[in-house]
């Protein structure tokens, strides 16, 4: 069983300075919801109340999310705006979260190696809050780690120019949209891709990865690159790779983040 999620949360988000210089990336609102809240409620309809956050400076906007505001909550407790707050206060109430800072930023890889004292010896999901799904996607991989009890990264297919900006994978088809991962390779060349089959920003992840991280030398960007310890895991033992069903929004661009508000003021927010 999956009890656990990491959410690396530590990058400069560049991509959308200068809001990112004092705003964390992950609080950044789709409608009126941090990107965070949408990933924790995904977090929460697959059965897992244990969230540990990798952070850094400047992120502690996120802390304060997760925690009472008491001042506020007298002020609007019997009104009309308390309902606001509920989705909020049943995350604070159910969960528990905890924090560890990555004190230099050397990627996604590493931010997942500093989130260990969090997890432990125990299976757990990666959630990237900027990749904001709709589809329950979460849930979908604990599914699917009942069965193959191996770790798994969500994919999607993208357009072959897009290729360069995610993870790919080359993967044997072993049944409907589930693949065996072969090769994986962070952020090919366009021509040299082994497919457009592109890793976001879900994975379930066995404890094995923490040791694989630790011999896992800077790669592409001179980051420290998760896809490079999965790859090994791939060769060593078994990946699967899962095109997951729903929509995923890339919030971390700032195309995606604004289809993404569209979409969510339409489908939830409009007229309520
Ligand atoms: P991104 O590649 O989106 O990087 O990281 P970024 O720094 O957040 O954003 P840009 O590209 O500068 O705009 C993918 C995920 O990995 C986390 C990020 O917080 C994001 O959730 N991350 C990345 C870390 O936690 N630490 C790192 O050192 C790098």
């Amino acid at each position: 069983m999956i009890k656990k999620a990491l959410f690396p949360a530590a990058g400069y988000g560049t991509r959308f300075l200068p809001a990112t210089k004092s705003v964390p990336k992950e609080m950044l609102p789709v409608v009126n919801k941090p990107l965070i809240h949408y990933g924790i409620k995904e977090c929460m309809n697959a059965g897992i109340f244990e969230i540990g956050f990798v952070t850094g400076r400047s992120k502690r906007a996120i802390e304060d999310y997760l925690d009472h505001s008491p001042e506020l909550e007298e002020k609007i407790r019997g009104t009309s705006k308390e309902k606001l707050l509920k989705e909020t206060m049943e995350m604070i109430d159910k969960c528990t979260f905890t924090y560890v800072r990555q004190k230099e930023m050397l990627g996604l890889g590493h931010a997942v190696l500093t989130g260990e004292p969090l997890i432990g010896d125990n299976p757990f999901a990666v959630v990237l809050a900027d990749d904001l799904c709709e589809g329950d996607v979460v849930s979908q991989m604990v599914n699917l780690y009942k069965k193959f009890k191996c770790s798994i990264v969500a994919i999607e297919e993208v357009p072959k120019n897009e290729v360069n900006k995610y993870g790919v994978i080359k993967g044997k088809r072993i049944e409907d949209g589930i693949y065996l991962v072969e090769d994986m390779v962070e952020k090919p060349d366009i021509n040299k891709a082994p497919s457009n089959l592109a890793i976001i920003g879900r994975y379930i992840l066995t404890p094995d990865i923490f040791d694989l991280l630790k011999e896992t030398k800077p790669g592409k960007g001179g980051e420290i690159q998760l896809t490079d310890a999965l790859l090994r895991l791939a060769k060593e033992g078994m990946v699967i790779a899962y095109k997951f069903k729903g929509k995923r929004f890339d919030c971390g661009s700032v195309d995606g983040f604004i289809k993404a508000t569209n979409y969510f003021y339409e489908k939830e927010f409009k007229g309520s």
